[in-house]
């Protein structure tokens, strides 16, 4: 009962094609008729075929050509089977190896647990690929650095999941300032997010914990959104968890910088949100002060103007996010997002060592990277 109800619900959220995604992807079966449409493009690779690179990256691919994928792998068989039957995938890869090998194979979608992204997305580009790594990009330093010198090289061969910058919501309210806009601004995102237990491999500290897993993605925004001013050099950082014991769980982190710009983060998981992550955003720069319900709705204040927006289906940027090396809408900045990353894992590190307070210098982490990446 509940899951019909949860899929009713899906329907008016999401729409009928996806929620028959996310059912495909949760149950693992082949959903008749949806993936049905023969593309001539086979020229793609998956790899983590787990809930987002099925139902999501899996549904959009589908949704733009058609059944597009040459190859996917998973390190759980079971997975990469069920996948490929669902998503019509020509074949199963049985070693990442495989994909590289394969001269058809030209973008690699990689989905897969957090430390593995960043060594198969050096390991793709090394081998000529072009990459999508979903988030995050790295969870340490050096894999970062790893990645970083490659993709300094290569820029245009690289994509990144980190989608809220490609939602409805925040394209248009960056439109709704005509120019740059100047000045400090505030952001405040309360995030309930899903109950992951202690053994979810999310929380294995190697795997970068949910700051990495989750935090990451409005950290991110954060960086983003400073991005259309100009990035700031200081960042200090507080941390307040509300259980010591599970410090990345349920906690606040407020960070505010050496331009005077304000952000809060409060990820909270105290019960299953039943119509999956739920996100409040509220935001103030210049004249304007926005509000961002769930991606769904969104209302702008400008001076005495008032404008309300409604997104359905729900958009948290996935699609454009997915789509990114096939279109023309510029690509995430690697400076953004080198600079979101670098920033989340000071934050992991404090994490780790039960830090309240840190200070972050973008010059001194980017010596940092650069340190790691002579020891290459
Ligand atoms: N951008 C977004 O909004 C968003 C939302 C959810 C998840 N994600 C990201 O998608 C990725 C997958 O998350 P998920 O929710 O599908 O998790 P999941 O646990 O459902 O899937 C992960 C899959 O990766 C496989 N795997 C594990 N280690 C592997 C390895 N070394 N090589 C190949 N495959 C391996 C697992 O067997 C599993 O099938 C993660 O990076 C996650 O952060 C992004």
């Amino acid at each position: 009962m509940s899951l019909l109800r949860k899929a009713w619900r899906y329907l008016w959220i999401y729409g009928p094609r996806r929620t028959l995604f996310k059912i495909a992807g949760r149950s693992r079966r082949k959903i008749p008729f949806v993936s049905a449409r023969r593309s001539t493009r086979r020229d793609i690779a998956l790899i983590g075929c787990g809930q987002f690179g099925v139902a999501t990256i899996g549904y959009f691919l589908i949704r733009r050509f058609g059944r597009c994928l040459e190859q996917v792998y998973d390190t759980d068989m079971s997975k990469a089977q069920s996948a490929s039957s669902i998503l019509g995938a020509r074949r199963v890869a049985n070693s990442v190896e495989d994909i590289l090998r394969d001269p058809q194979t030209d973008l690699i979608y990689i989905a897969s647990n957090h430390a593995s992204h960043a060594d198969y997305a050096v390991a793709a580009l090394d081998a000529g690929k072009r990459v999508y790594i979903e988030k995050p990009v790295a969870v340490t330093l050096d894999q970062l650095a790893r990645l970083n010198r490659r993709v300094e090289k290569k820029p245009d061969r690289v994509s990144v999941g980190y989608n809220r910058p490609f939602s409805g919501a925040i394209k248009t309210l960056r439109k709704t300032f005509r120019e740059n806009p100047s000045g400090p601004l505030s952001l405040s995102c309360f995030v309930s997010g899903h109950v992951i237990g202690a053994d979810h491999w999310y929380r294995i500290p190697e795997e970068g914990t949910r700051i990495c897993g989750n935090a990451g993605h409005w950290i991110d925004l954060f960086v983003h959104l400073l991005s259309w001013r100009d990035l700031p050099s200081i960042f200090r950082i507080q941390m307040m968890s509300a259980d010591l014991g599970e410090p990345d769980d349920n906690f606040a982190l407020s960070i505010a910088t050496d331009q005077g710009d304000i952000f809060s983060l409060m990820l909270t998981a105290r019960s299953e949100p039943f119509e999956g992550i739920n996100e409040t955003i509220n935001f103030q720069q210049d004249s304007i002060i926005c509000k961002i319900d769930d991606f769904r709705q969104m209302t702008i204040w400008d001076g005495p103007r008032v404008k309300k927006w409604r997104f359905w289906p729900k958009d948290v940027g996935h699609r454009v996010g997915i789509e990114q090396p096939f279109s023309d809408t510029p690509r995430r900045k690697w400076l953004e997002v080198q600079t979101s990353t670098l920033l989340m894992l000071r934050i992991t590190e404090m994490v780790r060592k039960g830090e309240a307070e840190a200070e972050f210098s973008r010059s001194q982490a980017l010596d940092e990277l650069r340190s790691w990446e002579t020891l290459q």
